[in-house]
């Protein structure tokens, strides 16, 4: 299994350019199930996560083509087999996202149920009442969510919960069902609306998305058409704590600083100076930040894929900070190896309180998860002396090219085989 190395306290410097939206490709490679026509999606980022879901699609019959610039053309002209089996399913839960279109276009899906998950327990209650108050029948059996529907019809969904994929399950499913859906308590997510101009450009008629009340009228049928994939505000993110902690100055290029005001502010406050334009960010910064507190929530509030790379950055900042997670129940699996690294934190319930330290040392840690993943890369280039970061395949299901953006910006990084 590969492994990052990094030799720490470098701070970051100069540019990169910031991939395409993960959250908003996976749900748009699935958009091409509603239709028999070609979808052309680019501004691909290369993933894991993304390649798990292209795998998952060609399984079901979907044709799938990928040009030298990673252009991804889908064709959906035949479906042989409405399934997203558990080898899948249990490596990226984001699969759930077929049921949806499935049921949408051929009446039938089979999703293997998520099972454990190392970030909580994320159940998906939510995408199967929002398909029942369209009229589908489900059923679980076998380990598996069996959905069964004549054609759907448009209802009124309040969601319990904001949930993200939940949201974009029932607008995909709202756009070929006979009538009007609402669906109130929809995610605001900037992804879900990315997935709804695409919809759009299908044919399908969404009004709403990025608002908590979204309005789909159902259409007979969607046509292909051509997208390109917003940019990545969690990757971005990242960068841009990667450079404060470290007390750096960097610029981004091919991002949406409008799309980012939460994770700015936060960054703000903790010293940097940062300027932007439309499609780019620059940040700035006067030697260690400054200990800020974040609080998760949905969107437009600070994201929670975001948290643990702040916990890096607070763990060597001026002062104390409180850090609350509200959107998942066990995100804190970073703490543990973070205190290998020296920080000093302590959890209680669902905050963190992590009280800064003059430096970090390097050692061996492992990461459970994608951000958590992330959060060690940081400590790893704050720390004194050489880390090593095990596991990396959680960072390459969200990450592109991580060490050679990485050594773009100066880091002392490289991928052991
Ligand atoms: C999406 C993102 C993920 C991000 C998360 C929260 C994708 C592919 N993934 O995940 O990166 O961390 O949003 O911003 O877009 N819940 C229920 N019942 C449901 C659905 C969700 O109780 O039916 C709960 C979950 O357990 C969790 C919370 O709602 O505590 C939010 O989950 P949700 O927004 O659904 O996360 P995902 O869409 O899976």
């Amino acid at each position: 299994m590969d492994k990052l190395v990094i030799e720490g306290g470098v701070p970051l410097a100069g540019e990169i350019a910031v991939s395409g939206a993960k959250n908003a490709t996976l749900p748009i490679l699935t958009a091409a199930l509603l239709t028999t026509e070609p979808l052309t999606v680019s501004n691909v980022p290369h993933l894991r996560d993304v390649t798990t879901m292209l795998n998952l699609l060609a399984q079901m019959g979907v044709r799938v083509s990928i040009d030298e610039r990673l252009g991804v053309e889908l064709s959906s002209a035949r479906i042989a087999e409405p399934v997203a089996p558990y080898e899948l399913v249990k490596t990226m839960r984001a699969s759930v996202l077929v049921l949806g279109p499935l049921t949408a276009r051929y009446g039938e899906a089979r999703v293997s149920l998520p099972g454990g998950c190392a970030i909580g327990l994320r159940p998906v209650d939510q995408h199967l009442k929002g398909l029942q108050a369209m009229g589908a029948e489900v059923a679980i059996e076998h380990g598996y969510i069996s959905v069964r529907a004549q054609r759907l019809r448009g209802a009124r969904i309040c969601m319990d919960l904001v949930t993200v994929t939940g949201t974009e399950n029932i607008m995909m499913a709202a756009t070929l069902a006979t009538g009007t859906t609402v669906i109130e308590n929809a995610a605001r997510e900037p992804e879900v609306a990315d997935l709804a101009h695409c919809l759009n450009a299908m044919g399908a008629r969404v009004r709403g998305a990025g608002s908590d009340v979204i309005t789909i009228e159902g259409v007979d049928r969607l046509h292909g058409a051509r997208y390109r994939v917003m940019p990545d505000r969690i990757e971005a993110g990242t960068y841009l704590a990667a450079a404060a902690a470290t007390g750096g100055s960097i610029r981004l290029t091919g991002t949406r600083p409008d799309i980012l005001d939460a994770v700015l502010e936060k960054l703000r406050e903790a010293g940097a100076r940062i300027t932007t334009g439309p499609d780019w960010i620059a940040l700035e910064t006067n030697g260690a930040p400054g200990a800020v507190n974040v609080r998760t929530a949905p969107y437009p509030a600070f994201p929670t894929d975001m948290q643990a790379q702040f916990m890096a950055l607070d763990s060597v900042a001026r002062g104390t900070a409180l850090v609350t997670e509200t959107v998942f129940e066990n995100r804190f699996m970073h703490v543990q190896e973070l205190k290998r690294l020296g920080a000093d934190i302590e959890v209680e319930g669902n905050t963190a309180v992590v009280k800064g330290v003059a430096h970090l040392d390097g050692a061996t840690v492992m990461a459970t998860d994608l951000r958590a993943s992330a959060s060690l890369v940081l400590g790893g280039l704050i720390a004194r002396g050489a880390t090593t970061v095990e596991r990396v395949y959680h960072i390459d299901r969200g990450y592109e090219r991580i060490e050679e953006k990485l050594s773009k910006l100066g880091a002392r990084i490289r991928r052991v085989r």
